[in-house]
């Protein structure tokens, strides 16, 4: 059984992709296929043009930490330890000094609002604020794209609005996002929408947003497609782009001796 089968995406820079589809058809699978936590037993997948099935194990390790964010329904935060510990978890891979995590982690967190909550518990929190530790830890290492599962699931409307207004924020500073959401208010905070149904993309459409112009693509029979908008070149982090151009050219020379 194929928890996704053959589609065809294109991310952009800038972009702000929202999934939505039933319970079951692929949403999760989709989200954990981009962010190289799982690994497809077919296709290609492409990140700046690198094939990441040709790559070893430790380098898909090196690309995920540079490239991705995770944020889940659960939050995924760890007890007994506080918020700024959380958030410096994050970056425990990714070759900063302890003391630079720390800087790091506690200008995160101040980012999402939390810089007077640095020492709690996660369970002494709000869901809405253990939530804004999980995208602080998310965001500490400078990723590319934010990948977000059903982030607002467990949150109440008031706790929901805050989390999405930061995503937003975040994003208009220059971060991709691709969030997966079952919500239809939340839906509309994207820029694209794709719909999963049965393991497979079925439809990508523009979010009708003030000065968006509205559109519907539908895959045609290869299941086919690619597209391009004008998004915005990202601010954040050189460190992904500056890895995977030395990884490409490091999978050339491999490649030709
Ligand atoms: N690692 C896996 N191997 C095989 N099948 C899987 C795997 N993970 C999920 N599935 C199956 O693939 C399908 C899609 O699962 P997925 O978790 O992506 O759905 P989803 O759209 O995220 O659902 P939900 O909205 O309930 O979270 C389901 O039928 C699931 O049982
Ligand atoms: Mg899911």
């Amino acid at each position: 059984m194929s928890a996704l089968k053959p589609t065809s995406l294109d991310i952009e820079p800038g972009d702000y992709l929202v999934v939505t589809g039933t319970s079951g058809s692929g949403k999760s699978t989709l989200l954990n296929l981009i962010g190289l936590l799982d690994t497809p037993t077919g296709g290609r997948y492409l990140i700046h043009g690198v094939d990441v099935a040709r790559v070893s194990e430790g380098e898909r390790c090196a690309i995920r930490g540079r490239m991705f964010g995770f944020v889940f329904q659960a939050f995924h935060l760890l007890p007994a330890r506080s918020a700024l510990e959380n958030v410096e978890m994050g970056m425990l891979y990714n070759g900063r000094s302890r003391l630079e995590r720390r800087r790091v982690a506690m200008d995160a967190l101040a980012r999402v609002g939390l810089a007077d909550r640095i020492d709690a518990d996660p369970r002494s929190l709000s869901g809405g604020e253990r939530q804004r530790v999980a995208i602080a830890r998310a965001v500490a290492g400078s990723p590319r794209v934010l990948l977000c599962d059903e982030p607002t699931g467990n949150l109440d409307s008031v706790n929901t609005r805050a989390v999405l207004d930061l995503i937003d924020e975040l994003h208009r500073d220059g971060l991709t996002v691709v969030l997966v959401t079952h919500d239809e208010d939340v839906a509309r905070r994207g820029k694209r929408r794709v719909v999963v149904h049965d393991g497979q993309v079925v439809e990508v459409s523009r979010v009708a947003r003030a000065s968006w112009t509205s559109w519907v693509w539908r895959p045609h029979a290869s299941g086919r497609a690619t597209w391009s908008g004008n998004a915005r070149r990202p601010c954040c982090g050189i460190g992904a782009d500056h890895y995977l151009r030395r990884l490409a050219r490091c999978l050339g020379r491999r490649r030709s001796s």
